[in-house]
């Protein structure tokens, strides 16, 4: 079973600026809580046990949210405040432990899972992106099932959805022999990282969600600068492919790419209007709005 996952933290959010100049973008509320909460949340309902951030020295305040805060607690405590209480305390499972590793160098997403090699040692392991937001209606989560399907056949699991064509060079793309359907994995035939528009091998992107072998990070060692200058973890995975059998699994869910403006807007519109205790208000107002 696949029990540990990376988390890539350290990137400085330009796309995000200016709310990105003095917070983590991953510190960015959705609705009440942080952005990275949902995808620690996402990680943990796929039976995640260990998230290991690889971050950067701006970015403190994501472990000082994973962490305990007895002063608060205690505070709480006195005011009798027990449902925030409850609240600020299950953020994460007792089960569940984060660490972190720093990258000492902005050189990239492989180079970043890199980073985490010792604190992953000869486990499989899964890697979430926590730009984007997963959002799964099903009992069993997309990664869930990605995580199944690498305990049955060992074969690395991609995940991917389909984009229009003229977005093809915002992501790694996949080549397949046929489309998979939703929920199901197919052998992949090569990936390619931000492909100009009109040379993509197709329109499945790459989403950010990825179980992979140990593996991986002697193969990470040996990749060159690609796309960008940077070492890419999707060359990596095209390394990888040239010995083991890859596979692309297709997600069911939906994404939020909470990295782009309008991606963050659409996240907090849909989790607002499901949120249990704002979500009806929350709708009545949008009505009210007429837009
Ligand atoms: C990264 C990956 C890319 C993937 C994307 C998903 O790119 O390199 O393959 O499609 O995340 O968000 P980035 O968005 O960091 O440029």
């Amino acid at each position: 079973m696949i029990k540990k996952a990376i988390l890539p933290v350290a990137g400085l959010g330009t796309r995000f600026l200016p709310a990105s100049k003095s917070i983590p973008k991953e510190m960015v509320t959705v609705v009440d809580r942080p952005a990275i909460e949902y995808v620690v949340r996402e990680a943990v309902a796929a039976g995640i046990e260990q998230i290991i951030l690889v971050t950067h020295s701006s970015k403190a305040s994501i472990e000082n949210y994973f962490d305990r805060n007895f002063e608060l607690e205690m505070t709480l405590q006195q005011k009798q405040k027990w449902d925030l209480l409850k609240e600020i305390s299950e953020i994460l499972p007792p089960h569940v432990s984060v660490v972190s590793v720093r990258q000492p160098q902005p050189l990239g997403l492989g180079h970043a899972v890199l980073c985490a090699k010792s604190v992953v040692g000869d486990e499989a392991f899964a890697v979430l992106l926590p730009d984007v937001l997963v959002k799964d209606d099903a009992a069993q989560n997309d990664l869930a099932q990605m995580i199944q399907r690498f305990d049955r056949t060992q074969a690395a699991q991609i995940m991917v959805e389909a984009v229009p064509d003229h977005l093809v060079d915002q992501y790694g793309i996949v080549d397949v022999a046929a489309t998979p359907d939703e929920g199901q994995s197919t052998v992949m035939q090569g990936i390619v990282e931000k492909p100009a528009v009109g040379t993509a091998p197709s329109n499945l992107s790459v989403v950010g969600r990825y179980v992979l072998p140990a593996q991986i990070m002697q193969l990470l060692e040996k990749t060159p600068r690609g796309a960008g200058n940077e070492i890419q973890l999707t060359d990596g995975i095209a390394m990888l492919q040239q010995t083991d059998t890859v596979e692309v699994y297709r997600m069911k869910g939906q994404t939020f790419d909470c990295g782009s403006k309008l991606g963050y807007l659409k996240a907090v519109l849909h989790y607002g209007v499901e949120h249990p205790k704002l979500g009806d208000a929350f709708k009545a107002f949008i009505k009210e709005l007429e837009l």
